[in-house]
């Protein structure tokens, strides 16, 4: 009869959308065999990054770090930390004593017309926050020994000298590439009449991470961030660096894995969506890998899907949605919201409808979707690099069986509720072979820095080899 016509109506028009919807979200789906190709891809990568001759053809830098060792707990001193690269500037006062580590910290806000402006300006405004801090703490009278933590890519040409490659990240600071941070920071002290800096380290921040939790577990011989950017470190064999002299023991390999596909090796992974958030960046063609896993960009890839899905009428009944042509409106931790366990979804309508986003039920349904597939390929991909990482690990250590600890930062492994587990059961599965665990860091940044400026100190023969 006529009901069940309609029944029928309705039925096929929603499976045709439903077709639709898949046909969109199709290429961010990965098979297990993608997967493994961008792993073998990585492992690749990274010969060819740590290869002497075959380094500048790498997308994956391979820098090496100058830190020999993970903490063995005998690190004293205190310290003054710089973090500069997350989401936020901190200054931070770090003692490493015998009843474990004491901080004290203040962030300070840097504008996006000084990480973008001049790189005077940018050193200059470091200083003045290092000159308040040290009043704040009485510190004006001492010249502590500092760490560094500058999370960019650097050639290091030992623990104290950095220089810049690129920027990355949103930040475009003029007169830095090229440049030795450290003299950079030395000069600002020098034009702000400043007593005087005594910068023994500067690390990344997955140095950082992997070194504070170290401290806690020897295990700990990978550090990855998974935040604004995403990067991994690990201990490779120094006889593998191509980079450095000498065949002894082992050397922290900052990966810079962000750039991985900058040659184009990812290229058939890339989605019409990656292209567009790739193409409205201030780095276009540049940091490919990180543009699909952290969480400066992960908002706007949903972003670009929303705007596909309302141009073909499958969602918010295709009408027009100003606010979500505004780059950045859809920030990252709204995915972390929406994606949320148990989150209602007349509380997912209510954050499209800050956005100005007039959603139904079927809408927000679909909304929470799209960030799933988003964060779940963001995930796996980060597993597949992280699998490379791990089997080389093992390979280079003879073994059949490898247990290694990863020690974690970053704002969307820390706060996204399913990016942690979807990365576990993913790296398992590529990584049959290896037992890893995650040990999540607590100012990792601020401890790392510490620990390694202790060990910098320490003078000749600094790793105890
Ligand atoms: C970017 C930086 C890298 C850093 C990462 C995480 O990829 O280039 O040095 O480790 O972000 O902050």
């Amino acid at each position: 009869g006529w009901g069940a016509a309609m029944v029928t109506a309705v039925a096929l028009r929603l499976a045709a959308q439903r077709h639709e919807v898949d046909q969109v979200l199709a290429p961010l789906r990965l098979s297990r065999a993608d997967l493994q190709r961008v792993q073998a891809l990585m492992r690749q990568e990274m010969e060819l990054g740590l290869g002497w001759e075959s380094n500048a053809n790498a997308s994956v830098r391979m820098l090496p770090t100058y830190v020999c060792g993970t903490p063995n707990g005998t690190e004293r001193g205190e310290f003054l930390v710089l973090d500069l690269g997350g989401t936020n500037f901190r200054v931070l006062l770090v003692r490493l004593a015998e009843d474990g580590i004491h901080m004290a910290s203040k962030i300070y806000v840097i504008p996006t017309t000084i990480t973008q402006g001049s790189g005077e300006a940018l050193f200059d405004h470091i200083i003045e926050c290092i000159m308040d801090f040290q009043l704040k703490h009485n510190l004006t009278e001492q010249v502590l020994p500092l760490g560094f933590t500058f999370s960019f890519p650097c050639q290091q040409l030992g623990l104290d000298k950095a220089v810049l490659l690129s920027w990355t990240k949103g930040f475009s600071a003029s007169g830095c590439v090229g440049q030795d941070v450290v003299q950079l920071l030395q000069e600002a002290a020098q034009r702000k009449q400043h007593l005087g800096l005594k910068v023994v380290a500067v690390v990344n921040d997955t140095v950082g991470t992997m070194m504070s939790c170290g401290y806690e577990d020897p295990k700990c011989e990978i550090g990855l961030i998974v935040g604004t950017g995403t990067n991994a470190c690990y201990m490779e064999e120094m006889q593998n660096v191509g980079a450095v002299e000498g065949e002894q023991g082992r050397m922290c390999i900052n990966m810079e894995w962000g750039a991985f596909g900058d040659n184009g090796c990812l290229d058939d992974i890339f989605t019409d969506f990656d292209r567009l958030v790739d193409e409205k960046t201030i780095n276009a063609g540049k940091q490919r890998f990180e543009k699909l896993i952290s969480g400066m960009y992960l908002g706007e890839i949903v972003r670009h899907i929303l705007l596909a899905l309302v141009e073909k009428r499958l969602l918010f009944r295709g009408k027009p949605c100003p606010k979500l042509h505004i780059k950045g409106i859809f920030q990252t931790k709204f995915l972390s919201a929406i994606e949320t366990d148990g989150l209602a979804l007349r509380q997912v309508r209510a954050i499209l409808q800050d956005l100005e986003l007039q959603a139904s039920l079927e809408d927000s349904v679909l909304v929470r979707e799209v960030c799933q597939t988003a964060s779940l390929r963001a995930a796996q991909l980060c597993a597949a690099g992280l699998a490379a990482v791990v089997e080389k690990m093992r390979k280079n250590r003879g073994l059949a069986q490898l247990a290694v600890t990863v020690g974690v930062d970053g704002t969307l492994y820390k706060m996204h509720p399913c990016f942690s587990q979807h990365l576990q059961q993913m790296l398992r599965d590529l990584a049959p072979n290896c037992t890893v665990t995650f040990l999540q860091s607590e100012d990792g940044s601020g401890k790392g820095a510490a620990l390694v400026a202790a060990v910098a100190c320490r003078g000749a023969e600094p790793w105890g080899q």
